[in-house]
């Protein structure tokens, strides 16, 4: 059985939690290791929409393990109302949900202060999901967060908690934000530690003795390649290792016994966020927008769309190690004529290959098209690729060979149904 990484190749909202869910078939175990409730992975599934923004994806499935690694940054009011939105929904959440003790805790300070800083910055805002990831992985960095096991220990917690809200309530006194209750917060995440009480586990220990087993593991990424805290388009990121390495950190599973990396891409491009976005078009966002599709799975915002960037997805592949491609949301632009797709950018007058680090430098590049064919087709009931018309399957196999990946899956659409395996 093979141990798969999957993670986002652009800029989040590939479509990962779709194909997680058709993966998860053959896995016995999906673990999320990084991101928060910043995310939101929309499974479409007997035509009932399921947004998971915790819980990997696989918890749709029955008989499989669903993990939340240490490298996770956990607000537990969020995740006792996803749980029972799920058992609302008919999904039962028990014995295959797994939390790690060791992953930290988003409490309401750091959602404050990620509003007030994006506040203080104005037109510098980053755009960030407000959900307060930023601050809960810098307490962590320095070393003053909160985690899972603290909330086990309630004593413990109160008494840590009690100072942090002190001191935060400082910090916000500056901004000029309403201070905090420190009786409230102790409460209301006391009460809501003890409803996750019974998934807390040592997930490290937990998921060896799994590999021991042979059982096999699909690591599932939040956001995308160019999120990634060091890889992507810094400032303009979310505060985790977004790429192939952070599900090694985020669940305590060493490299060598990652088998295959799957990185998944939209046949275009989407952001959500300030932020460079090199192929941004409005006629191509205007075009998806109005078919309905890309708006925030979590704040709801429409998303910024543009053309397949190869200049990133081939970066993207060099990091994560990119085996297998999985391209999805082809039917997104069957109406076209015209599709292009940026092969390289221009920065004053010189070409170049990959992105630069520089988040001004990246501002000013030109992206550098080549055109084909539009299909001018419905493909949405695809079932094998030969039932793609001829323009569609040059377009998908030219965006598999300009990354550099075997294209694995193509995604027609956003049930399990619409999906082509190769
Ligand atoms: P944060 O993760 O809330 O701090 O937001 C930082 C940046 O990442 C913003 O541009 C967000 O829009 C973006 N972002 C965070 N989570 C996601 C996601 O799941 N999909 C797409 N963009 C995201
Ligand atoms: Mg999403």
């Amino acid at each position: 059985m093979v141990n798969t990484i999957l993670i986002g190749a652009q800029w989040g909202d590939e479509g990962k939690g779709k194909i997680i869910d058709v993966l998860t078939a053959q896995a016995d175990v999906v673990v999320r290791s990084q991101g928060g409730n910043n995310a939101g992975h929309t499974v479409i599934h007997r035509g009932t929409k399921y947004i998971l923004h915790l819980i990997p994806s696989g918890i749709l499935r029955r008989g499989k393990t669903c993990v939340i690694g240490n490298g996770v940054v956990i607000d537990p009011l969020a995740l006792v109302a996803e749980i029972e939105g799920l058992g609302d929904l008919g999904v039962a959440v028990g014995k295959n949900l797994l939390i790690s003790d060791c992953a930290h805790l988003v409490l309401p300070y750091h959602r404050m202060l990620d509003e007030q800083r994006e506040l203080l910055k104005g037109r510098a805002k980053i755009g960030t999901t407000k959900r307060g990831i930023g601050p809960a992985y810098g307490d962590k960095a320095a070393r003053t967060g909160l985690r899972i096991s603290d909330l086990m220990q309630p004593v413990l917690f109160s008494e840590k908690l009690q100072a942090k809200i002190r001191e935060n309530n400082s910090i916000l006194q500056a901004f000029g934000a309403k201070p905090i209750s420190f009786r409230q917060v102790n409460e209301s995440y006391l009460a809501a530690g003890e409803k996750l009480r019974p998934f807390v586990t040592n997930t490290v220990v937990w998921l060896h003795r799994a590999l021991e087993r042979n059982k096999a593991i699909l690591f599932e990424g939040a956001q995308g390649t160019f999120l990634d805290i060091d890889h992507g388009t810094y400032p303009y990121v979310t505060s985790s290792n977004t790429t192939a390495g952070g599900a090694c950190t985020g669940s305590g599973v060493p490299p060598h016994r990652m088998d295959v990396v799957l990185g998944v891409v939209k046949a275009y491009t989407t952001r959500v966020g300030e932020g460079s976005l090199p192929t941004e078009d409005a006629v191509i966002a205007d075009m998806l927008h109005e078919m309905g599709r890309e708006f925030g799975a979590t704040t709801g915002r429409p998303r910024r769309c543009g053309w397949f960037d190869a200049v990133a997805a081939r970066y993207a592949r060099m990091i994560n190690g990119i085996d297998e491609l999985a391209i999805t949301n082809l039917d997104g632009l069957d109406s076209l004529d015209v599709i292009r797709i940026c092969v390289g950018y221009r920065l004053k007058g010189k070409r170049l290959e990959v992105p630069p680090c520089d988040a001004a430098q990246l501002e000013d590049c030109e992206p550098v098209y080549e055109e084909m064919k539009g299909w001018k087709t419905p493909t949405h009931k695809a079932k094998k690729f030969t039932d793609l018309p001829m323009p569609a399957r040059s377009y998908v196999k030219r965006l598999a060979e300009l990354t550099g990946a075997r294209l694995t899956i193509v995604s027609v659409g956003p049930a399990r149904g619409q999906t082509i395996i190769l």
